[in-house]
C-alpha cells in the first residue's frame, strides 16, 4: 500500500514537471508565449531593462525575451514549482497525518483489544478463582463426607459390639456360673431367654450343689398376695432385691421357655422350727395351649415326692401333679368338680387338688386349723404333705431351676 502510494507521488511529481511545457499550459494561459515585460503575480521582478540587453540575435527578431522577461518567466516557474512542491508536502503531510491517525487507530485498537485481552485476563482469573473456591468446597465437603462415615462405621461397631454384649447375655444361671466374670458367686444376673426378645434379672444361686440355681419361686414372709389370675402367673409377679430376699413368681411363660430343653426342679422347704428339707425333679412346663401342664419325672430329695407320688394316703391318682394343668381361680383346669385353685388360693398344678402347694396361704407360725376355712375345711397352707403335712403352712419355700444334663 505504501509503496503504491510512493509511486503515485512520483507520477504526481513527473506529471508537474510535464506541466511545466512552455508551449502548452497555465504557461500560455499567462501570457507566456508574448514577447516583452510583463506583470506576473505579486512576483514582479526586480530587475530593470538596462540590467539585460536587448536579445542581438536577428534571427528572433522581435521574439528575442529581453532578460528580465527570462528571469521572470523563469521565477514564475519556480512559483509554480513551489507551489506545486508545497502542495506536495501538503499532501505529504496530509498523508503523514493519516498515516499517524490510522496508526493512533491501531494503537487504539490495540490498547482496546489488549483491554479486552486484560478483561478476558481477568475473567479467567475470576473463573480460576471461582473454580478453586468450589474445589476447595467439594473438598471440605469431601472431608466431611469421610469424616461421616467413618462416624456411622464407628457407631455401627458400637452397635455390633453391643449386639454381641447382648448376645453374650446368659441364658439362664448355669451359663451365668460358666462365662460370667462374677458368675461364681451368687445374686442377680441378667439373662435372656431362648425364644424371648425379654432381657431380666434373676437371682442365681451359685452355691447350692454345683450352683447353676435359677430362683423361680420364693415365699418367706407372707408380704405378697399369691391368690392371682391366670394373666398373673403368666407373666410372674412380685420382686426380689439383690440379696435375693422377697417373695415372687417367675412367670409360666418363662417357667415353659427356660424348661424347653429339660431342666431339673429343686424344691427348698424349711419349717418354722428351721428344719430344712429338698425334692429335685426332671421336669418341663408346657406352652400356654396346652395349659402350662407339668412334666415331672425322677424325684431325687429329702422331703418326700409330692409331685409325682403325691399323697398316699389321699391318694396318688387325686393328688399327684404329674401331668396336670396350670389352674388359678380365673382359669380352672383342675380334675375337681369345684374350683381347686379358688378354695386353696392360689395358681398351681391341681389335681383333685393336691399333695404340694407352694404357692398357698401363708400362715405364720406354720399350724393352721383347716376348720376355720369356709365353706369347705380346705388345707390351703403353704404345703408339702410328704414333709409338715397338710395342715402344716412351711415358713420358707424356694423353686430353683438349672438345666437339664448339667450335673
Ligand atoms: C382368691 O381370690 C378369688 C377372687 O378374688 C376369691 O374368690 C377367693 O375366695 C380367693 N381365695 C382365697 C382362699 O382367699
Amino acid at each position: 500500500m505504501v509503496s503504491v502510494r510512493v509511486l503515485f507521488l512520483v507520477l504526481s511529481v513527473m506529471g508537474a514537471v510535464q506541466a511545466a511545457d512552455p508551449s502548452e499550459g497555465e504557461f500560455i494561459a499567462e501570457g507566456g508565449g508574448v514577447r516583452g515585460p510583463r506583470l506576473v503575480g505579486k512576483q514582479q521582478s526586480a530587475c530593470k531593462e538596462s540590467d539585460w540587453p536587448f536579445c542581438s540575435d536577428e534571427d528572433w527578431n522581435y521574439k528575442c525575451p529581453s532578460g528580465c522577461r527570462m528571469k521572470g518567466l523563469i521565477e514564475e516557474v519556480n512559483q509554480d514549482f513551489t507551489n506545486r512542491i508545497n502542495k506536495l508536502k501538503d499532501s505529504l503531510f496530509d498523508y503523514q497525518k493519516n498515516n499517524k491517525d490510522s496508526n493512533t487507530l491501531t494503537r487504539n485498537i490495540i490498547d482496546i483489544l489488549r483491554g479486552d485481552f486484560t478483561n478476558s485476563k481477568n475473567n479467567e482469573n475470576t473463573f480460576s478463582q471461582v473454580s478453586e473456591d468450589l474445589r476447595s468446597r467439594i473438598e471440605i465437603l469431601k472431608r466431611k463426607v469421610i469424616e461421616q462415615v467413618q462416624h456411622i462405621h464407628l457407631l455401627q461397631k458400637n452397635v455390633r459390639d453391643q449386639l454381641i454384649d447382648m448376645k453374650r447375655l446368659e441364658l439362664d444361671c448355669y451359663d451365668a456360673l460358666q462365662t460370667h466374670p462374677s458368675g461364681a458367686q451368687s445374686g442377680i444376673f441378667n439373662i435372656k431367654l431362648p425364644g424371648s426378645s425379654k432381657i431380666f434379672s434373676v437371682y442365681c444361686d451359685q452355691e447350692t450343689g454345683l450352683g447353676g440355681w435359677l430362683l423361680i419361686q420364693q415365699r418367706m414372709d407372707g408380704s405378697l398376695n399369691f391368690n392371682r389370675t391366670w394373666q398373673d402367673y403368666k407373666k410372674g409377679f412380685g420382686s426380689l432385691n439383690d440379696k435375693g430376699e422377697g417373695e415372687f413368681w417367675l412367670g409360666n411363660e418363662y417357667l415353659h421357655l427356660l424348661t424347653l430343653r429339660g431342666s431339673i426342679l429343686r424344691v427348698e422347704l424349711e419349717d418354722w422350727a428351721g428344719k430344712g428339707a429338698y425334692a429335685e425333679y426332671h421336669w418341663r412346663v408346657g406352652s400356654e395351649a396346652e395349659g402350662y401342664a407339668l412334666q415331672v419325672s425322677s424325684y431325687e430329695g429329702t422331703a418326700g415326692d409330692a409331685l409325682i407320688e403325691g399323697s398316699v394316703e389321699e391318694g396318688t391318682e387325686y393328688t399327684s401333679h404329674a401331668g396336670m394343668r396350670f389352674s388359678t381361680f380365673d382359669r380352672d383346669a383342675d380334675k375337681w368338680e369345684d374350683n381347686c385353685a379358688e378354695v386353696y388360693g392360689g395358681g398351681w398344678w391341681y389335681n383333685n387338688c393336691q399333695a404340694a402347694n407352694l404357692n398357698g396361704i401363708y400362715y405364720p407360725g406354720g399350724s393352721y386349723d383347716p376348720r376355720d376355712n369356709s365353706p369347705y375345711e380346705i388345707e390351703n397352707g403353704v404345703v408339702w404333705v410328704p414333709f409338715r403335712g397338710a395342715d402344716y403352712s412351711l415358713r420358707t419355700v424356694r423353686m430353683k431351676i438349672r438345666p437339664f444334663g448339667t450335673q
